[in-house]
């Protein structure tokens, strides 16, 4: 457990698991935000207390993810969903096409929205084999709008080793689930969105890392709040933003700075889930839902024999304070999700009572 054994090892696909630091200095600035007297919760966000945090906020972002200012770093208050909306509306029209590629639900969700606004072609699909592997042979359509790919399917599981290869246009990603996991791959990309939920901060606000000049080739006809461009002109700031939200993303990125950037944070993470996909290749009750070149390194999904063992295991690791591991029920089992934040050691406690049953 924790620190003081109060909390638990939180394996949850989101919200998830936060740096203790980060939490730490949140509960210090609910108080006082930087010696201000106030709260953070309680500053007004044209104040120049809230302003120095969207500041440092914004620059952490574009340390950690080597983001020039070709791009912008945007704030909505709004989950990912929200973007499988936004982006068809933004860059899509009656008769164009969009490429998607299906790995999973959260892509069948992004392509249901883009079918409201335009035509839909999927590159690639995942559906033959219950989205266990991600297909890496895209055909795309003669000429897209944008390529859109979830580089990390939550629920089944499985990762993009690399973005599509080859797009005949702009690539958008749904990071949600492993945003700032791993070396961000900004080339080839027009515009990358994530709820914040997993690997960034609080749920109710999504960073949105975006090409200036995509961003300015979007309709113009949407209301103010739909247009990415509103948030790029006025900082976020067209309305009240989730402030909170804002400073509590600043913290983790600068955990992820002080824990050695991202490319620590990619190595951390490779070990981490390497723990668990050697314990699963060695065992004989329990199986890996995805296939070892799709495999992600933030959810890890896995079968029992039976699902009288998977019940068992559950009930186990809720009794030894292991929480949040019961699987999607699309997928059944168990998901063992371990973002940045997620200590090795806890990956460890779960090896050892997967081990323990199966003796
Ligand atoms: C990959 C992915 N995309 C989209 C979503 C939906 O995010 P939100 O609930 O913030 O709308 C999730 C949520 O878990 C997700 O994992």
């Amino acid at each position: 457990l924790g620190r003081a054994g109060l909390r638990k090892l939180n394996f949850s696909s989101g919200p998830a698991v936060l740096p203790e630091e980060v939490l730490r200095r949140a509960q210090e600035a609910l108080w006082d935000l930087d010696g201000s007297g106030i709260g953070i919760l309680e500053h007004s966000h044209r104040g120049k207390e809230f302003g120095r945090v969207l500041d440092r906020t914004e620059a952490a972002i574009r340390e950690v993810g080597s983001i020039g200012d070709e791009f912008a770093v945007l704030f909505e208050t709004a989950g990912a969903t929200h973007h499988f909306a936004l982006i068809p509306q933004n860059f899509l029209s009656r008769d164009a096409t969009a490429d998607y590629c299906h790995t999973g639900i959260w892509s069948g969700k992004a392509i249901d929205e883009a079918k409201r606004v335009g035509n839909v072609h999927v590159v690639c699909s995942g559906e033959a084999n219950n989205f266990a592997t991600t297909p890496t042979l895209c055909t795309y359509s003669p000429s897209p709008r944008y390529v859109h790919y979830t580089s990390n399917e939550t629920i089944y599981g499985t990762q993009w080793a690399s973005p599509p290869q080859g797009a005949p246009a702009p690539l958008i990603c749904d990071a949600s689930s492993d945003i700032f996991s791993r070396p961000l791959p900004l080339a080839g990309h027009g515009l990358i969105y994530a709820g914040a939920q997993k690997n960034l901060g609080p749920s109710g606000i999504s960073l949105v890392i975006a090409r200036r000049d995509f961003i300015a080739s979007g309709n113009t006809d949407l209301s103010p709040l739909a247009q990415y461009r509103t948030y790029e002109a006025e900082r976020s700031m067209h309305n009240t933003p989730n402030t909170f939200g804002v400073f509590v993303i600043g913290e983790v990125c600068r955990w992820i700075l002080d824990n050695g950037g991202l490319a620590a944070m990619a190595e951390r993470n490779a070990r981490k889930a390497k723990l668990l996909y050697d314990a699963l290749d060695a065992s004989k009750v329990w199986r890996g839902h995805a296939t070892p070149e799709s495999r992600s390194l933030m959810n890890v999904t896995f079968r029992g024999t039976t699902k009288d063992l998977e019940e068992q295991l559950l009930a186990r690791c809720e009794s030894e304070g292991l929480s949040g591991l019961r699987g999607h029920r699309s997928v059944g089992g168990l998901r063992a999700s371990i973002y940045n934040a997620f200590p090795e050691d806890g990956v460890r406690r779960l090896v050892t009572l997967m081990h323990e049953f199966e003796r």
